[in-house]
């Protein structure tokens, strides 16, 4: 078992990564010192899944425990799904002394995150993250959240668990698309951390898709060393975590005007690969690099309800993004692999123009594969 630390001044915790981890995790509790009042709140797929697995872990837990399910899907980040949380909470007494844990994607961590920073103040939490993304993103770094009126995490706040513990056997049961969906979030790692890093993914991207247990843990175990140094360095997004956001302007507009046919990962490639276009015009990057980038990118087939959006709405949800500053889109371009540039702006016709070249160019990559 690998572990990476999170360092902060008020909130440092470690994440545990390897295989078969998970019923390492009482005992983790307990050497952690924390609560053993436990509410669960689990994806109802994974509960499908592994429910047998988890609730033999736990058979012999004296406290308090309850297991409470949802459906993770983007409609249900919601008021409406917090509101039940936490009236399940108190329907079942739970107080001041219970520890969180959630189970599932970046769905159920963003969520349950929430719930447990709102819940009397803020309660202990724990992230058991299941998908690609969740490991190696949503769980790290304490962003919690719901969509609010149809905008992406526009409520929420900064609350750190009090561990992750990132077990490699859960991603055994995700589906092909989902896997995919994860490698969005790996190659904006791939941009954004160091050419080495940026190899490594191009090379190992077909073994990650197809689980190889090896070629995972590595690269998890890479992201999340990288997502919790980038952490450390500023919790709040004051400035340096802002690179973390790389395509993802695009990708909350893409995944909102598809009405989330696009997963998240998916329209975080799309996002990259729009981005990319955006940072060659404004000439930041060549025409060789960007041809080179879009090789990588191009590697992942995206669901092809994207060829239907409408890049001017697209642009329209854009421009009420969270990330704006004095009613101009906000964007995170690259200059090299590594070297990110924060807060470009842009006119209307650069984005309508890098939103038609990333559709026609991975449109050409699905013909073509
Ligand atoms: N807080 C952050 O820093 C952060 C970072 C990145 C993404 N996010 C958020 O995360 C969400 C996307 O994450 P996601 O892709 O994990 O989404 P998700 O939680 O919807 O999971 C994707 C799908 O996989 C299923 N699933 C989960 N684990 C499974 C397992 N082990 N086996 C089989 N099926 C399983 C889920 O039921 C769901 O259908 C978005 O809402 C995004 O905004 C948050």
């Amino acid at each position: 078992m690998k572990i990476v630390k999170v360092n902060l001044e008020y909130a440092s915790y470690p994440i545990f990564i390897g295989e078969n981890i998970f019923p390492k995790l009482e005992e983790l509790i307990a050497s952690s010192k924390l609560y053993k009042n436990l509410f669960f709140v689990v994806d109802k797929n994974v509960y499908k899944q592994f429910s047998k697995y988890i609730k033999k872990i736990f058979y012999k837990h004296d406290e308090k425990k309850y297991f409470y399910k949802f459906c993770a899907i983007e409609k249900n980040k919601s008021y409406d799904e917090l509101k039940k949380i936490h009236s399940k909470l108190l329907e079942k007494r739970f107080g001041r002394d219970t520890l969180l844990i959630s189970v599932g994607g970046g769905i159920t961590c963003d969520l349950s995150g929430f719930a447990a920073s709102t819940y009397m103040r803020g309660v202990q939490l724990i992230h058991i993250p299941t998908t690609l993304i969740a490991m190696v993103d949503s769980s790290i770094g304490g962003k919690t959240g719901i969509n609010f009126e149809l905008y992406k995490n526009m409520v929420g706040t900064f609350y750190q668990p009090k561990l992750v513990l990132c077990d490699i056997d859960f991603i055994s049961t995700l589906s092909n698309r989902e896997m995919i969906s994860g490698c969005g979030e790996l190659i904006k790692y791939a941009f954004i951390t160091s050419k080495h890093f940026y190899e490594k993914i191009n090379d190992k991207l077909p073994a990650i898709i197809s689980k190889n247990k090896i070629a995972l843990s590595d690269i998890i175990y890479n992201s999340v060393q990288f997502k919790a140094s980038i952490v450390n360095m500023d919790e709040n997004e004051k400035g340096l975590r802002k690179v973390l956001n790389f395509g993802h302007t695009f990708a909350h507009a893409f995944e909102k005007e598809s009405k989330n046919k696009i997963s998240h990962g998916e329209a975080v490639t799309v996002g990259i690969v729009c981005a990319l276009f955006l940072s060659n015009r404004k000439k930041l990057i060549s025409n060789d690099a960007l041809k080179k980038y879009l090789e990588l990118t191009g590697k992942l087939k995206i669901n092809k309800s994207i060829f239907k959006v409408d890049p001017e709405q697209i642009y329209k949800i854009m421009f009420t993004d969270k990330k704006n500053l004095d009613e101009k889109i906000s964007l995170v371009l690259l200059k090299d692999i590594g070297e990110l540039v924060l807060d470009v702006h842009a006119s209307k016709a650069e984005i309508i123009w890098a939103i038609n070249s990333a559709i026609e160019n991975l449109n050409l990559h699905h013909k073509y594969s």
